[in-house]
């Protein structure tokens, strides 16, 4: 029995994937770096500039850590402005639903995201009322599979890691909860990823598994 679960949202409680992907694609077709939805896969749960990284590894490319802030930037500007296309609308019924049936039997909620644009994803979605606490890119110096952004979640929680699941839908993530000594549930990518505590298919769940 757990008190608390701790959400990625990316992939976990709305689809902003193809908008990582769009704003990803466009850097990389300038660079001139052939980028795909599998080598989109490979940036899931990871940080902006570690997903730059990646991105320029795959072109063999070097770049200059000011050349990189400056991508890294232009990336974000285009990822912010296809975010503003998101409404309330986007979020499933049953995400919203296992989110209320967690808080009416007493247990504690948060979100666990590498994203330093978490708050304004919540806010554009109305989803920040369902959480206790927010813990993402802008509290954390080491991404996923690091368990710092959970280690925090718990932390901003009151609770222990032991008393948490992690719900994730990215590799990195499941290692990063696994790491921290969370019970790691696998959704969507993730699910069919061995290491995961818990496997599902669908969001409500986990209802019966804490
Ligand atoms: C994660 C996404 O939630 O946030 C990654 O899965 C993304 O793909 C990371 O790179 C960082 O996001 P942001 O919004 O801070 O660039
Ligand atoms: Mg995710």
């Amino acid at each position: 029995m757990k008190q608390g679960v701790i959400f990625d949202l990316d992939g976990v409680l709305i689809s902003t994937d193809e908008m990582h992907y769009r704003a990803w694609k466009s850097i990389a077709d300038e660079l001139g770096i052939p980028f795909g939805h599998t080598e989109n896969n490979l940036l899931r749960g990871v940080s902006r500039m570690a997903s730059l990284d990646i991105i320029l590894n795959l072109g063999n490319m070097v770049l200059s850590d000011q050349e990189k802030e400056a991508l890294a930037e232009r990336k974000n500007n285009r990822y912010v402005e296809l975010l503003q296309s998101l409404t309330p609308d986007v979020v499933a019924g049953e995400v919203r639903e296992t989110l209320s049936r967690l808080h009416k039997r007493g247990i504690k909620t948060a979100v666990g995201s590498s994203s330093k644009n978490a708050k304004l994803i919540l806010k554009l979605t109305d989803l920040e009322k369902y959480f206790d606490a927010v813990s993402d890119g802008t509290n954390i110096t080491r991404s996923k599979p690091d368990p710092e952004v959970f280690l925090k979640g718990a932390e901003f929680l009151g609770l222990t890691p032991g008393e948490c699941a992690v719900t994730e839908d990215a590799v990195a993530g499941i290692d990063a909860a696994n790491a921290g000594g969370f019970y790691s549930i696998g959704i969507g990518d993730a699910a069919a990823y061995d290491k995961a505590d818990a496997r599902i298919g669908n969001i409500s769940e986990l209802l019966d598994l804490i």
